[in-house]
């Protein structure tokens, strides 16, 4: 975080008001720097901030509470869905029942898993199907991913698909697969098999449904298939180390688990809001007071 004028009054403790009596100088000049609505606001707030500084207000704020929401907690959701795709993109593994599946109840931290696997695995390439996506739009992207271009029939794009994975093992991993209807399952069946490419669908547990009802697909899932689970108790702590370097205690751990209901999306939304409230009070962790100030 870079360091600024707001970061710094509040980490000092300092109002405006204050601020200009510290510099000097008249307050709207402060209120306009902070604004960004000064010209050359850029060199006056350095120094303005120099000024406080050099009267003894040496805290900069950037050792405020910020939480890094693209870190990935090991949770064992996200160990079992490396496990699968690691069985599925392994060259040695075989290529027969090579369609994987993970299902889970939204915000339970499938897609984050995927896209982070993908990052770490250059043969595993990610993307995402959008409701009324045509057979050749959703292979055009997955041309994109793996090769860089867009074929624009559905033929060359599975020449494509063909010659990749011919000179190694890659991995499609297709997310919200669920709301994809069972033409396209049974297109990416098809796909799976002509060019000898594994793919694993990510989606609600409806995706289940749909793919045991039709014995051609059922039988083509690689298992075990990988089931995302309500988070833990363990898992919010984890994350709230990693996400912000605090190690917080267990009764508001058991707060802000109870708040998630299961899922990492209200988790994350809670550390934002807690976070933000931390900075605005000045403080660099977060207290069972801040809770109650949450919606
Ligand atoms: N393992 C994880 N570690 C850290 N943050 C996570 C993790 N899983 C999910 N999140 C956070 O929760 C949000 C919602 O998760 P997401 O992957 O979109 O859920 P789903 O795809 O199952 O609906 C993500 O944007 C991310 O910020
Ligand atoms: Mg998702």
């Amino acid at each position: 975080m870079s360091v600024n004028l707001t970061s710094v009054l509040k980490a000092n403790g300092l109002s405006m008001k204050q601020a200009a009596e510290i510099c000097g100088v008249d307050k709207s000049l402060i209120v306009k720097v902070v604004g960004q609505n000064y010209h050359n606001w850029q060199q006056k707030e350095k120094e303005l901030i120099s000024a406080i500084q050099e009267a003894g207000y040496h805290k900069t704020g950037d050792d405020l509470l910020t939480i890094n929401t693209d870190i990935l907690v090991k949770t064992s959701n996200v160990s079992r869905f490396f496990d699968l795709a690691d069985d599925l993109a392994n060259p040695d593994s075989s290529l027969s029942s090579s369609l994987g599946m993970a299902i889970g109840t939204a915000e339970r931290g499938k897609t984050h898993a995927a896209k982070h696997y993908c990052r770490r695995n250059e043969n595993a390439v990610y993307t995402l199907y959008v409701d009324g996506f045509s057979r050749v739009q959703l292979l055009r992207n997955i041309c994109a991913e793996l090769v860089g271009s867009r074929p624009y029939s559905f033929g060359s794009c599975v020449s494509i698909i063909q010659e990749v994975s011919r000179v190694n093992r890659r991995l499609i991993i297709i997310d919200e697969a669920d709301k994809c209807p069972l033409s396209i399952l049974e297109m990416l069946r098809g796909l799976n098999e002509s060019c000898e490419i594994p793919i694993l669908l990510v989606g609600e547990e409806a995706l289940k449904g749909k793919v045991d009802a039709v014995p051609r697909l059922r039988s083509r899932i690689r298992k075990p298939i990988c089931v995302f689970e309500s988070l833990s108790i363990s898992d919010v702590s984890v994350y709230y180390s990693a996400a912000a370097g605090l190690s917080l205690d267990q009764p508001l751990i058991e707060n802000l688990y109870r708040r998630a209901r299961g899922g990492f999306r209200t988790l994350t939304n809670d550390s934002l809001a807690l976070a933000k409230i931390a900075r605005s009070s000045g403080l660099n962790t977060i207290t069972p007071a801040m809770l109650d100030q949450l919606a």
